[in-house]
């Protein structure tokens, strides 16, 4: 019997907050998410990550102050073929804690988390797919010349042994990506962790839970990868961006 049989697809999670203020002041009147990236809102590339993977029931989380904007943009997902949920962060205060507004939408299934300003050109269908009655979590790294900007992994071989997020002194040059999946346990993982020194609650922090209860599985990221946080990987991001776009025509 197909052991996935009555287990719904993974949800979808996409992280829209934040203040964006490395792009100050193009995120001084909006958010981050919706600026240009080549043809489109930022924010349709993250969710074409998820959509190209059979993800088709998604939360969109974002900060108060640009809600609106991203209905309107987006409306119930029924011209992308998908169904949206919003779900409001009143103050930024991390991406763990950002998460945690999706225990309701999650239910009972597995999740997959993607920040919305994260471009990849891998199509991630197959392990998305999968990771659907699977227990543990997943995530998604990529050997960067410029580490300290992310969360880096720490490996022995291809098992990732501990996570640090932006160190000065990188233990390799592999970046954790904003892309995630987890099990339904990471909802109480959260609830176990206390803020960083810089006043977050880290995804790295759950992301290390997992390693340490050896739950963690590492994919490496084939094709091109970027966040677009600042104004140097914004503008790689509508390069990579051209390049899907125009990849397809
Ligand atoms: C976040 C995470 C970091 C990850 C990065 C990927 O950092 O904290 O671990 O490597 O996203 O884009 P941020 O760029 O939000 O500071």
């Amino acid at each position: 019997m197909d052991k996935s049989a009555g287990k719904a697809a993974v949800k979808g999670i996409v992280l829209a907050g934040g203040n964006g203020r490395r792009l100050e002041p193009l995120t001084s009147v909006t958010n981050k998410h919706l600026l240009a990236v080549y043809d489109k809102p930022m924010i349709y590339y993250p969710l074409g990550t998820l959509l190209n993977a059979g993800v088709k029931d998604i939360l969109i989380i974002t900060g108060r102050d640009h809600a609106g904007r991203f209905l309107k943009l987006l409306g119930s997902g029924g011209d992308l073929g998908c169904r949206f949920s919003f779900a409001v962060q009143d103050e930024a205060g991390g991406i763990a804690q950002a998460l945690a507004l999706a225990e309701n939408f999650v239910g009972k299934d597995n999740c997959a988390v993607i920040l919305g300003d994260n471009i990849f050109e891998d199509d991630f269908g197959g392990v998305i797919g999968d990771f659907r009655d699977r227990k543990g979590a997943r995530i998604f790294i990529k050997d960067v010349p410029d580490p300290h900007r992310f969360g880096v992994a720490e490996l022995n071989g291809e098992k990732v042994i501990n996570i640090e997020e932006k160190p000065s002194n990188p233990k390799s040059s592999y970046a954790v990506t904003g892309l995630y999946l987890y099990d339904n346990d990471v909802f109480s993982v959260i609830k176990d962790i206390e803020p960083s020194g810089r006043g977050e609650m880290e995804i790295t922090d759950v992301n290390n839970h997992y390693i340490q209860k050896g739950l963690m599985r590492a994919h490496f990221v084939k094709r091109e990868w970027t966040d677009a946080g600042t104004f140097e990987s914004l503008y790689n991001a509508n390069r990579i961006a051209r390049n899907i776009e125009l990849a397809k025509s």
